[in-house]
């Protein structure tokens, strides 16, 4: 089956940096499958993600995304491709002084004409589709409040219906729960987890504890000064393996609450 992400010795050198901060990453994600990404901070892990989606530009190699090359493509043809790339940020990027509605029909600004965005001229069937994620996210008595007046939790599910307004085969998140309490964060996870799972949506996921990957994800993506140094199956990531990852001991881990159970 065809890979909905592919990505090829995918490689990031910011200007003025002698060394890389992303080298020669290379994986596949196949439809529904979740891949938590972890690793210490400067790992790359935000590195990883910025250049799948072209937010940055990447110094060498290539990112297909359903087999449609993202690096190197036109203006044009990338705004194409991103429709089909959702994406779920740390600080939600909601926009504050609007509802709950307007931010989540954003999602579907890829889809029409600058004009039809400008006065909200959105279909029904747009609407409809928005009411019923928010239903099922709990938001749906939240409906007209400003965003900005939300809990880091809600703001979050609004952020996660939005970028499923797009109907994206992939979804990209960047430390979605790193602003969040514990509570709030799992609701966010089980959230990703299962609306991913319904949709056949492929998720890959920035996570900075380990516990939280091994419970939500698939599969783990360890990275290290800019290489990815382990992939394989959630569950059989070695204590040893993770060790490599934090370059750390797991003891010291565990003290300093990184990575490893704590926070
Ligand atoms: N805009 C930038 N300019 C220069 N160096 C950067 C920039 N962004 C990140 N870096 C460097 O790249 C490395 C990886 O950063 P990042 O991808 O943010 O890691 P992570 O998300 O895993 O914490 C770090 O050493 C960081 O200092
Ligand atoms: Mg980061």
């Amino acid at each position: 089956m065809e890979a909905v992400l592919q990505v090829e010795r995918l490689t990031k050198t910011y200007p003025g940096n002698s060394a890389p901060s992303l080298k020669n990453a290379g994986f596949a994600l196949k439809k529904g499958e979740i891949a938590g990404v972890i690793g210490p901070s400067g790992a790359g892990k935000s590195t990883l993600l910025r250049c799948i989606n072209r937010l940055i530009e990447a110094s060498d190699g290539a990112v297909f995304i359903e087999g449609d090359e993202i690096t190197g493509a036109s203006q044009k043809q990338v705004k194409n491709i991103r429709r089909r790339v959702g994406m779920i940020f740390q600080h939600y990027n909601l926009v504050g002084r609007l509802t709950v509605m307007q931010n989540v029909m954003h999602g579907r600004l890829g889809y029409m004409s600058t004009v039809d965005g400008i006065l909200g001229r959105y279909t029904e069937e747009d609407k409809r589709h928005a009411l019923e994620l928010l239903r099922k996210t709990g938001l749906e008595t939240m409906i007209y409040h400003r965003a900005g007046e939300l809990s880091g939790g809600q703001k979050q599910r609004v952020g996660i219906v939005r970028a499923l307004m797009q109907e994206p085969s992939i979804l990209l998140c960047d430390e979605p729960i790193a602003s969040l309490d514990p509570a709030s964060a799992l609701v966010v996870m089980e959230m990703i987890r299962s609306l991913c799972r319904e949709r056949n949506i492929a998720c890959l996921v920035n996570l900075h504890q380990v516990d939280v990957a091994k419970k939500f994800c698939d599969r783990i993506i360890g990275m290290h000064g800019g290489g990815i140094v382990y992939d394989g199956p959630s569950w059989e990531l070695q204590d040893s393996v993770i060790e490599k990852i934090y370059g750390k001991p797991i003891d010291q881990l565990m003290l300093g609450g990184e990575g490893h159970g704590g926070r």
